[in-house]
């Protein structure tokens, strides 16, 4: 395995595999299962698998939890080995973002305006977008991975792929998930074991909205309320939770197109986002792999 840290490095050491598939995984390290979900996906896919590990500054809203951000690098190292990624990709903060850098990606409107972005503030996914564009230009590969257990920053790189004309296929893997329901994610290690218990009702409020789809509820804001009841007996006060679409993340009233049951919610010291996708045309009984769920009267 290869382990670059700077865009030199990097491009020297895909230079002589850019005649077969490369595939390039974004993280910011504190590797858990979830990102090896997405190394195996890549790996099914590509001759090449790069997994770029950098905890980017200019998406962090509050210097805490920049501070908090778990770093562990040489244990990453160790798994990526392991899990098969050719080429490690860890930069400095100043490779990334150099002396006089001033070049932001901004994606205007209500999909970096509203939830994430309305709870961290609009420079989120500004930093995400930026360091999403540069890291793609980076590898310039022909597949990139991504997790759908962070819905609005999926559908926020899609975007910047489209009007950016970026020409890497962005690849979404469902979430990973715990024995017991909980999404993966490098924040569960702050949970206390009370909780990560408590925790548990984030993927209850998602299964149980599913469940009603299943069974033929449409309504938002009914599904909204069967959520909400698990968080309430949890003692769990979201954030938000809403049903949007998966593109734009407006706002739906019915499910009429692709659309997510988003949550967001503080649990302890750690704040956990999860979500459930609940597209209204396929059919599908198990609700906690992400696959869509059905309408009853939808077609395959
Ligand atoms: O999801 C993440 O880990 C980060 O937001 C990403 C995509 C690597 C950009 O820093």
């Amino acid at each position: 395995m290869i382990v670059a840290t700077t865009l030199a490095e990097l491009r020297s050491a895909l230079a002589p595999r850019r005649d077969a598939p490369i595939a390039v995984v974004p993280t910011m390290g504190a590797l858990h299962e979830g990102h090896l979900s997405l190394v195996t996906a890549a790996r099914a896919r590509a001759a090449t698998v790069v997994l770029t590990i950098f905890v980017n500054p200019t998406q962090f809203t509050e210097q805490a939890d920049l501070d908090a951000y778990p770093r562990a690098l040489d244990d990453d190292l160790a798994k990526a080995g392991a899990a098969g990624v050719d080429v490690v990709f860890a930069p400095t903060a100043a490779e990334m973002y150099p002396t006089g850098f001033a070049t932001t990606v901004s994606i205007a409107g209500p999909l970096t305006e509203t939830f994430e972005g309305a709870v961290r503030g609009r420079a989120h996914f500004d930093g995400v977008a930026t360091i999403v564009s540069k890291l793609l230009l980076a590898v310039l590969a022909d597949t990139a991975y991504f997790g759908q257990k962070d819905a609005q920053q999926v559908a926020v790189v899609r975007r910047l792929v489209r009007d950016l004309g970026i020409p890497t296929e962005i690849v979404v893997v469902p979430t990973s998930r715990d024995d017991d329901g909980l999404a993966r994610s490098s924040r569960n290690v702050r949970l206390t074991p009370a909780d990560r218990v408590r925790a548990l009702a984030l993927p209850r409020a998602l299964a149980a909205a599913a469940r009603a789809v299943a069974d033929g509820e449409q309504d938002a804001a009914a599904l909204r309320a069967i959520a909400a009841h698990e968080l309430d007996a949890a003692g769990l006060t979201p954030d938000y939770l809403a049903v949007v679409d998966s593109d734009g993340f407006a706002e739906l009233d019915r499910l009429d197109r692709d659309a997510v049951l988003v949550v967001a919610a503080r649990v302890g010291a750690v704040r956990l986002l999860d979500n459930v996708v609940l597209a209204p045309v396929t059919v599908s009984s198990d609700i906690l792999d992400d696959r869509p769920v059905a309408a009853p009267t939808g077609s395959p």
